[in-house]
């Protein structure tokens, strides 16, 4: 197991699971960067954090995924404040959301759920520390298995956008990602280890705004009334990204989600992959789209 003197970061730490993870690696004895978008909102979950676990070491990092400038100057601070790092956990994402650019014309959902953590990894690496085998953990979705690649159009410019669709999407390209990044770590002769993970349902703020399943819509009413009273908690859905996160069992390039019924809910296992991410080709086109969509490029000449 990851425990005392090990630096995790963790995007997205305030809220959901990424807070739960926060607060499970913290309780191992992980110094967490909790790595969120608002400083309030940051602040206000360390507090928390605190008040279950006053022997908890924690920073709180403005980090917001979807803005380049942003990732820079994190790391910038990161740099300054921390210097070293064990543990990645790339779990900050949004769901659903209707057609939205970023101030560089990226669409949102592909640019805070898999460019913006493709070039935070990337700038972040060189601060692994070689003598302790690292991890890199990025957090997916069952939606990926229903997802399919279009290279030639991956920011949604010829039409065609649906909010799921695009969420989908952004998650087969984290786990294309995932995949290649530990082959490529791999290949360099990298201790760093790259896996995936998934939470199932959980209960969290996630979708809560979506115009297709948010609970304001007939399906989300729906799916709130019927379904609410068995989704599990944040507390539980995070149990497989801490177990990616700390198991001594699990393996690079592996995929772990909830073992029970549909990996909806249960002890962490195996998870099934979209057979597109595992596809060595596309994934090597991805990264090239994504180093040129992002100005970050690493781990090249593989
Ligand atoms: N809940 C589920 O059923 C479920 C299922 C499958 C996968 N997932 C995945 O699990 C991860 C966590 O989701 P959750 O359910 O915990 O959702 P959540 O409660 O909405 O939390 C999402 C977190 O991501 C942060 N975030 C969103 N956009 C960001 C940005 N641009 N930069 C930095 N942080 C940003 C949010 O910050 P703010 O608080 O500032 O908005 C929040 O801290 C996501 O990747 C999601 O796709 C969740």
């Amino acid at each position: 197991m990851f425990n005392s003197n090990k630096v995790a970061v963790v995007t997205g730490a305030n809220a959901g699971l990424g807070y739960q993870v926060a607060l499970q690696l913290a309780r191992s004895g992980v110094t967490v960067v909790m790595a969120c978008r608002s400083m309030e909102r940051a602040s206000q979950a360390q507090s928390q954090l605190l008040a279950e676990l006053p022997d908890a070491s924690t920073q709180v990092m403005c980090l917001d995924l979807s803005e380049p400038e942003s990732i820079r100057s994190f790391v910038g601070q990161f740099s300054e404040r921390v210097g070293h790092l064990d543990l990645l956990i790339n779990n900050a994402g949004i769901v659903g959301i209707p057609m939205t650019r970023n101030s560089i014309g990226h669409e949102l959902q592909l640019e805070t759920n898999y460019l913006g953590p493709f070039a935070l990894t990337g700038l972040l690496l060189p601060f692994f520390r070689n003598s302790v085998p690292g991890r890199v953990v990025n957090v997916g979705s069952l939606a990926h298995r229903f997802a399919k690649f279009d290279l030639d159009d991956i920011n949604w410019e010829a039409g065609g956008y649906g909010p799921m669709r695009a969420y989908a999407r952004s998650k087969l390209a984290l786990m294309s990602f995932t995949i290649e990044l530990n082959r490529r770590l791999g290949d360099a002769g990298n201790a760093v280890v790259a896996l995936g993970a998934h939470p199932g349902f959980a209960s969290t703020e996630i979708g809560k705004g979506d115009t297709v399943i948010g609970p304001r819509t007939p399906l989300g009413r729906w799916f709130n009334g019927k379904m609410e009273p068995r989704v599990p908690t944040a507390a539980q859905a995070a149990r497989p990204i801490v177990f990616a996160a700390c198991d001594d069992t699990v393996r690079g390039g592996e995929y772990y989600g909830p073992g029970g019924w549909l990996e909806i809910s249960g002890e962490p296992g195996n998870a099934r992959v979209n057979a597109l991410a595992r596809d060595s080709e596309l994934a090597k086109s991805l990264w090239t789209l994504s180093e040129s969509l992002t100005g970050i490029s690493y781990l090249t000449g593989n």
